[in-house]
């Protein structure tokens, strides 16, 4: 054979392997609003940077007919590129060839993305869209799965590792990603169930359908599985390379900076009505969140999930910070079990990855009753303050108001190494909020003098003068300064320059038990 006719056979297999399941099957996913995994990859990356390794596998079945249907890539495209210039290692799997699902052969092509990932350090980005373990195989397929679930565990708090939901994921396709850091999913054409609505009806005689059942609704609301949702994929794989501009490549580096225009002295005189003169009173924190960060950008994680506490990521002069902030506009701010969850992780993967945490408290304590004590919010709270406790990295904390009971405490208090805590005017910290503790005190009193209303307004009037304010705190430097509102951000940018080379560690031990 010449040069030539060997050059030619390779053109003609690297075309084979492009083509994926073929023309009918190609059209077949467009059909469904979906694209191909390779043209999910050309969104993802820079144009230009992919490069694909593995193009020639195939399975080794030979069950059920599969030995007369062998496709190049056994049905996922895997290899490295670029995003805004930084490394990525890459896999998406292809639909149109046996459904995505997973062989041993598909297996080992991503394990061998995840090993290159965790040497080079790089992140792991995987377009899932899979009908799980491929059934023809039986064990090999499972094995597969189980190689994968090693290497998400192992490479879990070494190198970010961020799953995109495209299609119907059941089984182990939906395992893999619940163990990563970050979920995307996209409205109407994403699904993730452990089995489909056809296994359950036959299981639990329940009638639901794919959207009810595993719909990116429904894990971004209710059950808080997937972290965003975009309308399409497109916006999807562009809120993806958004996040990863707030990651670092790996546990060893700092996330990238990225300088603003914006003045890090920047004062804001919106901050001053921020909080209103009526304790009850809700007020959005995404309002304080914006006046304060750069450019008002912030990039919300879970924003759907619990929403009585924000999470997400931002720039405070140019530096990249997680941002966990109490949210009095939603069941004023308390703590449940959803909002400890949420929190918890997030904090967990910020410790993990070298990104500074800035917390904003306005929490009225936690939330009581059946429904939550029956659920678990002892241990699930717990969470959130191990994970306080545990985190390492720069931790400034501003208290906007209310900070009471054990949230004072869980919410990056100076107990639990805060490292710069400060307080706005308005702040109240306390055991709790003046009406409770005045009802608890003061009970008899109230009861047998004459005029009861006259009485808890003396006695309301005495505890809020005594305690509703920052001062207490202040002077046993549990608040490192009570700070004029508007000085929030130029504060905050000094705090994180000062924490910049900011050294602490824990105890040597195999791991920590955190109450799972
Ligand atoms: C082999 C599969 C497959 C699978 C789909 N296909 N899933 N082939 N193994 N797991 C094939 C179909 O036969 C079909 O081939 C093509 O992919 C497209 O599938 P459709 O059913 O036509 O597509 P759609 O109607 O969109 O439904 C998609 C789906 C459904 C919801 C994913 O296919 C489905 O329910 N699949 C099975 C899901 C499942 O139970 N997987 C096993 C999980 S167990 P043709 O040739 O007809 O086009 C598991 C264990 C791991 O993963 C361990 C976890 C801890």
């Amino acid at each position: 054979m010449s040069m030539e006719q060997k050059l030619e056979r390779l053109a003609k297999l690297r075309a084979e392997a492009e083509a994926g399941g073929g023309p009918e099957r190609v059209q077949a996913q467009h059909h469904k609003g979906k694209l191909t995994a390779r043209e999910r990859l050309d969104l993802l990356l820079d144009e230009g940077t992919f490069v694909e390794l593995d193009r020639f596998v195939t399975h080794r079945s030979y069950d059920f007919g599969l030995d007369e249907q062998k496709v190049l890539g056994d049905g996922v495209v895997t290899g490295y590129g670029r995003v805004n210039g930084r490394l990525v290692c890459v896999f998406s799997q292809d639909f149109t060839v046996f459904g995505g699902s997973l062989s041993e052969t598909h297996a080992e092509k991503i394990c061998k993305v995840m090993d290159l990932a965790l040497k080079s350090g790089a992140p792991v980005i995987g377009l899932n869209d899979s009908g799980g373990a491929r059934i023809q195989e039986g064990v090999a397929s499972l094995g597969g799965y189980a190689e994968i679930f090693l290497r998400n565990t192992l490479a879990s708090g070494v190198v970010p590792q961020i799953s995109v939901i495209l299609g119907p994921c059941a089984g182990g396709a939906v395992y893999s990603p619940a163990i990563t850091d970050f979920v995307f999913m996209v409205r109407g054409t994403s699904y993730m169930f452990v089995t489909g609505p056809s296994v359950v009806k036959t299981v639990t005689h329940e009638d639901v359908t794919f959207e009810q059942l595993g719909g990116a609704d429904a894990h971004a609301g209710t059950s808080g599985v997937a972290h965003v949702v975009a309308p399409s994929e497109p916006e999807c794989l562009r809120a993806v390379r958004a996040l990863l501009d707030y990651l670092p490549s790996n546990n060893l580096e700092s996330p990238p900076d990225l300088p603003t225009k914006d003045p890090a002295d920047r004062r804001d005189q919106a901050l001053l009505a921020v909080v209103p003169d009526e304790p009850a009173k809700p007020y959005d924190m995404h309002d304080v969140l914006r006046s304060v960060v750069d450019d008002a950008v912030f990039y919300e994680i879970h924003g759907e999930y619990a929403p009585n506490i924000v999470t997400g990521f931002a720039h405070l002069g140019g530096r990249v910070v997680g941002v966990v902030a109490n949210q009095p506009a939603v069941l004023a701010g308390v703590l449940d079990i959803g909002a400890s969850l949420k929190a918890a992780r997030f904090v967990r993967f910020c410790d993990a990855f070298n990104v500074p945490i800035v917390t904003f408290v306005d929490v009225p304590g936690f939330l009581p009753g059946t429904g939550q004590e029956h659920g678990g919010i002892i241990k699930h709270g717990a969470k959130l303050l191990y994970a306080y406790c545990e985190a390492t990295v720069p931790k400034v904390t501003v208290i906007t108001r209310k900070a009471y009971g054990g949230a004072y405490d869980v919410m990056s208090s100076k107990h639990i190494r805060g490292d710069l805590n400060l307080a706005w005017p308005t702040a109240e910290i306390a055991v709790m909020g003046p009406k409770g503790a005045v009802e608890i005190l003061f009970k008899r009193e109230i009861e047998a003098s004459r005029d009861a209303e006259a009485a808890t307004a003396e006695r309301l009037g005495e505890y809020t003068e005594k305690f509703a304010h920052p001062y207490i705190a202040a002077g046993r430097g549990y608040v490192d300064d009570v700070i004029d509102p508007r000085d929030t951000r130029p504060r905050l940018i000094d705090a994180l320059e000062m924490l910049r080379s900011k050294r602490d560690r824990n105890p040597p031990k195999k791991h920590g038990n955190i109450p799972l």
